[in-house]
């Protein structure tokens, strides 16, 4: 059978009515992929949930189905959101497929290419504030209570509701629970979601919990330090957030959980980035591979014990920040005539080395 969506697949655990559009893009069902080389590096049994494999190329494909479902259901004609990109892209992709209007507001010139570049084929009305994602969130926040428009971010109950079925893929590919469950932290509503996620199935189908370590990039670590950051900052823009909207629900997850909510720094974020790519083929989004360079460095503290299975989740796929990809590299095309033998004469020189 093939696959409908996350509103079809998971009625039973999602608040879905009769009178519920059944909007799909057929989000949800992504790969969980086991990292062969890495875990014998690192002695434990490591996969990744292939988030970027949704169709805006995030996880927010799962929380922005309900969401704008839910509008919709609620007579709602517009959505609103503040983003650094990929919730843009997702309000403005299901808004479109719903029939509804999107409004994004977004901090300017902090934005990957690829989103924006969603963002304005997807027909959505894009405004570029000065002002960072955490300045974008309050005015939306307070611009829905008095108009027309329905808040699609994460505070929307909705968003963590959809963003939640990942654990359920996870829990059922695997048959149960990881030891351990490594996330990117920005805005906080993943991290919560998939405990919520984890903890329902635990009570439907026994599938066992596992401890929540979530990872915020360094010069935006609001959790870790238990302080706001006025001006946060990080190459990930997709978590450079200051002042996280489900910051109590992320704390409540890592005490609940045993687990832990640490901080990687940009170089850190490049390594695994690189790691990634060039050894195991997965081209993940900076941001992402916040969960992978977090887990390493718990793994050097010696918090991940040898052979525990590990699920590490890349949030959004590579190709959304191709410039970070192309900054990070020193490697440049050579640039040869349009002539064979010369071309052959230089690929004779690099497989025969
Ligand atoms: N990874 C990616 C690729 C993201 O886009 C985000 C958040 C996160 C991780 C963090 O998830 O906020 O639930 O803790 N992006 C939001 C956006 C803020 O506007 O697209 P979170």
């Amino acid at each position: 059978m093939s696959w409908k969506g996350l509103i079809h697949e998971y009625r039973d655990y999602l608040p879905v009515t009769g009178q519920t559009p059944q909007l799909t893009l057929h989000e949800g069902n992504t790969p969980l992929i086991r990292l062969d080389k890495i875990s014998d590096q690192w002695g434990i049994d490591l996969y990744v949930k292939m988030e970027g494999t949704n169709p805006t190329g995030s996880f927010k494909d799962r929380g922005m189905v309900m969401a704008v479902a839910k509008a919709k259901e609620a007579g709602s004609s517009t959505v609103i959101c503040a983003s650094t990109g990929n919730t843009s892209a997702a309000a403005a992709a299901y808004a479109a497929r719903a029939g509804m209007r999107s409004i994004i507001v977004i901090p300017e010139g902090k934005i990957a290419m690829g989103k924006l570049a969603q963002a304005v084929m997807y027909g959505a009305e894009i405004i570029s504030i000065k002002g960072n994602f955490d300045r974008a969130l309050k005015m939306v926040r307070s611009i829905s209570e008095t108009e027309p428009v329905t808040l699609v971010n994460s505070v929307n109950p909705y968003r963590l509701e959809g963003q939640k079925t990942a654990a359920f893929e996870i829990c059922d590919a695997l048959g149960g629970a990881p030891d351990i469950l490594a996330i990117p932290v920005g805005n906080a509503g993943n991290i919560s979601a998939y405990w919520k996620g984890f903890k329902e199935y635990n009570t439907a189908k026994n599938t066992g919990l596992p401890k929540m370590f979530g990872f915020e990039a360094e010069g935006a670590a609001a959790i870790v330090h238990n302080q706001v950051f006025e001006e946060p900052e990080t190459i990930a823009t997709a978590i450079r957030i200051g002042n996280p909207a489900s910051w109590d629900l992320a704390v409540n997850a890592r005490e609940e959980s045993g687990g832990l909510i640490d901080e990687v720094s940009d170089s850190e974020i490049l390594d695994a980035y690189r790691k990634l790519a060039a050894t195991e083929g997965i081209f993940a989004e900076p941001a992402s591979c916040a969960s992978l360079a977090g887990l390493y460095k718990m793994l050097i503290r010696g918090l991940v014990p040898h052979r525990s299975r590990v699920v590490a989740v890349l949030t959004g796929n590579g190709l959304k920040d191709p410039s970070t990809a192309i900054d990070c590299h020193d490697i440049t095309p050579v640039s040869l005539p349009d002539d064979e033998e010369e071309v052959c004469a230089y690929i004779r020189g690099v497989v025969r080395q």
